[in-house]
């Protein structure tokens, strides 16, 4: 099933970043901002060959690989550690994170923080769970007591200012922000009630295309900011907005004019 695949290739990522944890010191840099090391390409690799020992027909979208493709209706979209600065920084916040997407349709997303052991699960029309319990989002419907993962793509805030835009409004609106580190898995951090939303302003699909069908089977609304479904290419981003679905409204009402 494929599933199972996802979630054996997942946890075999997992144990690879789990065994290099404080001890690879292999960062460089990709670009003038954004960070790799020797972990990052060692998990992509497992997750791939796994994937790809029972379904040698299908295509491939990753992070560090890029697009692999073998013309097929069926992709997996993969961000094998995000999370790489807390990572190399010894924080225990990453996770690795796989979807399924068939015919521009996510039919299953995998995200496993391997350090606290979390495992989140869904498939389309079946739910989302957490270590194979059921959950839900929070019930909050007041903004003002919402807490709020705000995700920082720090290539476009270089380029810029809705990021501090959206630190700015989400300031005024919200109880309290919060930044992890890991889009995934603050996504997912949401889909089990957590915190009440996430934001982040043009989020690449490999990050959040697993954490979206965890939260959207969850009860959350995931949307772009003007309310619109969060549909980017797979190889792209488009802004992001995740809440528990009572509060989307009170959301959107300020972040589609930013
Ligand atoms: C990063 C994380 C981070 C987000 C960055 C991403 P990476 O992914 O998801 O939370 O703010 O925009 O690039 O590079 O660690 O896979
Ligand atoms: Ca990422
Ligand atoms: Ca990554």
């Amino acid at each position: 099933m494929m599933l199972e695949t996802a979630i054996k290739a997942a946890q075999a990522a997992g144990q690879i970043i789990k065994d290099n944890f404080q001890t690879d010191t292999s960062e460089s840099y990709k670009n003038s901002d954004q960070v790799v090391t020797k972990t990052d390409l060692a998990a992509e690799k497992a997750i791939i060959d796994i994937i790809q020992t029972k379904y040698p027909s299908h295509s491939f979208f990753s992070e560090e690989a890029g697009a692999i493709n073998n013309d097929s209706e069926y992709t997996w979209v993969i961000d094998p550690l995000d999370g790489t600065t807390n990572f190399i920084h010894h924080l225990k916040f990453f996770s690795v994170s796989i979807a399924l997407v068939h015919k521009n349709i996510t039919q299953l997303g995998v995200v496993f923080s391997p350090l606290t052991n979390e495992l989140f699960t869904a498939q389309i029309d079946k739910g989302a769970q957490l270590n194979n319990q059921p959950i839900q989002t929070s019930k909050l419907e007041n903004i003002n007591k919402a807490v709020v993962f705000i995700g920082r793509n720090s290539l476009s805030e270089k380029t810029d200012d809705l990021g501090s835009s959206i630190f700015h409004h989400t300031a005024k609106n919200t109880r309290t922000q919060r930044i992890l580190g890991s889009a995934a898995l603050e996504i997912c951090y949401v889909a089990c009630g957590r915190f009440d939303a996430q934001i982040i302003n043009n989020c690449n699909f490999y990050d959040a295309a697993a954490g979206a069908i965890i939260a959207q089977q969850a009860g959350a609304t995931v949307t772009n900011f003007s309310g619109q479904p969060w549909q980017p290419p797979i190889d792209g981003s488009q802004n992001i907005l995740i809440t528990n679905s009572s509060l989307h409204p009170q959301f959107t009402s300020f972040l589609k004019d930013l």
